[in-house]
């Protein structure tokens, strides 16, 4: 096969730079989340007219917390209200959503607990887009829950470590969810933060300084364009 017909099957993007795009604009941080939405969408649209199947995009970390209280109750608000506002649309879309993450933390409210809940229920049969929505997630807590998970479901048997080497994914959070043939941060910063770790072992990496909230589908034209003119080898040659 053509490298060029390889699909892009699976996108995930770190969500970088609101801040900077409002204090750019002398606009608090907040109006920078508020303007990444429409980049969101716009990503959501190009990623169904360019048939790419999984869309995972990193929302709130497990250290976003660390931010000032007033940032992280508006991010808590903007996020519940995203879904309020949008996921009918979205619904028609025929986007599917699933969130990623540690939900059952107590710092998350409850109305953002089950409006994430009711949005899974509403979408689960839709099938043009997976929307995977990273939201308190972070891969160390990812990683650790997946091996006290393993440890709990095998406490009578023995597990050899080609036992754990087959059977470690499926105690993630979704084995289903293919790994990321793609990774894209936006805002020049170029690294992880805690995203995919276990997942992008073989991702390629494009880092592009963009800010989130400027992107647009031209530049999402060229990160895919990059993309395939990738050659992925995985270790053979
Ligand atoms: C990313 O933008 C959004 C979240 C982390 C929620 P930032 O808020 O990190 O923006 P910068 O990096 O400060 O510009
Ligand atoms: C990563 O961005 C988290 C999200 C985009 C949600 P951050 O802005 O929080 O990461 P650092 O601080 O640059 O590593
Ligand atoms: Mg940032």
């Amino acid at each position: 096969m053509n490298k060029k017909d390889i699909p892009l099957n699976h996108l995930a993007i770190i969500m970088d730079g609101n801040g900077r795009w409002a204090l750019n604009k002398d606009l608090p941080r907040t109006s920078g989340h508020a303007a990444g939405e429409h980049s969101l969408s716009r990503t959501i649209d190009w990623a169904i007219s360019n048939k790419i199947k999984w869309l995972t995009v990193y929302a709130f970390s497990t250290e976003n917390w660390l931010r000032s209280s007033d940032e992280v109750d508006y991010l808590m608000f903007f996020n519940r209200d995203l879904l309020i506002r949008r996921r009918d649309e979205f619904n028609q879309k025929g986007v599917k959503f699933r969130f990623l993450g540690d939900l059952g933390d107590s710092k998350i409210p409850n109305e953002n607990k089950i409006l994430m809940k009711e949005t899974e229920e509403i979408t689960f049969q839709n099938s043009n887009l997976n929307l995977v929505f990273a939201f308190n997630y972070g891969s160390h807590n990812e990683i650790h829950s997946a091996a006290v998970n393993l440890h709990n479901n095998n406490l009578e048997k023995e597990l050899s470590i080609k036992d754990v080497q087959r059977s470690f994914y499926s105690y993630f959070q979704y084995p289903e969810i293919p790994y990321p043939d793609l990774l894209l941060r936006t805002a020049g910063e170029k690294r992880i933060s805690n995203f995919l770790l276990y997942q992008l072992a073989y991702t390629e990496l494009i880092f592009i300084d963009d800010l989130w909230p400027d992107v647009n589908q031209d530049i999402l034209d060229n990160v895919l364009l990059e993309f395939k003119s990738r050659n992925r080898t995985y270790g053979k040659n």
